[in-house]
């Protein structure tokens, strides 16, 4: 049985004053709920979320991760480095690093590594853009974007990945897939990381991300593949992150 996952990505959001105050109507908000919580922050805030979330059952973790273990690459963060600040997950190959920073597959997949050689689990993101649906893309857009991560990876480190879909046109846009838009692709994947292992398969949770919010965040989670959220705009306010916990 795999553990519902909702994770919130600040993206480039907050301020220490405003992450004190989300932070901890996080923490109230927190009532045994079942589901693994996490907060993705700008990297010169995870100090903070480590110190404010230290003993809550809500993890923190980054949004980009060096290829690179170290060295002379300014204005990296190495995977060591968010060890350092006991991130347990990050975020990598999010469309806005792709689209923005020219991330490629490959790229993407390397920092795969990175992360898992830091015992960081990394949600994989794949997407395809409204153009690609339009033309009828979206399978083998995101497979082969999720392929070039399974060829890096053994059976145990595959393990070990989140992967998030997230459909480029519904982020930041209030467009959400519908829920069996989002399943169609989900199970696409589920059924790519079934070739390497029903198993496998089994295990790795998928997380749809692209306007999710209270308003459809229960329907998308009851869905077969569905295993969590990623959550964007919908997790920089505790009301509506809370809301998305408590749909679970
Ligand atoms: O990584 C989360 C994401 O890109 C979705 O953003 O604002 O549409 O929930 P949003």
């Amino acid at each position: 049985m795999r553990r519902t996952l909702i994770a919130g990505n600040w993206k480039m959001n907050g301020s220490l004053a405003a992450n004190a105050a989300l932070l901890a109507e996080l923490k109230v908000g927190m009532t045994g709920q079942s589901c693994d919580v996490l907060v993705c922050a700008p990297a010169v805030y995870l100090a903070q979320c480590a110190e404010a979330l230290e003993a809550s059952p809500i993890a923190w973790g980054g949004q980009d991760v060096s290829m690179h273990a170290s060295g002379a690459y300014t204005g990296e963060i190495s995977a060591a480095m968010l060890s350092d600040f006991a991130c347990k997950y990050v975020i990598v190959g999010h469309s806005e690093r792709r689209a923005y920073h020219h991330e490629s597959d490959r790229l993407i997949a390397e920092k795969t590594l990175r992360s898992l050689a830091a015992g960081i689990t990394p949600i994989v993101c794949v997407g395809e853009t409204l153009e690609q649906r339009e033309l009828g893309q979206t399978d083998a857009v995101v497979s082969a974007q999720l392929q070039a991560v399974l060829d890096v990876l053994d059976d145990e480190a595959l393990t070990k990945i989140v992967v998030a879909y997230e459909p480029v046109w519904a982020i930041g846009t209030g467009k959400t897939a519908t829920p069996q838009m989002a399943q169609d692709v989900h199970a696409v994947l589920r059924a790519q990381l079934a070739a390497r292992g029903v198993a496998i398969a089994e295990k790795v949770r998928i997380l749809y991300g692209g306007s999710m919010k209270p308003e459809n965040a229960k329907e998308l989670l009851a869905m077969a593949d569905i295993d969590g959220g990623l959550i964007g705009g919908a997790a920089l306010k505790s009301s509506d992150f809370l809301a998305i916990i408590n749909a679970v």
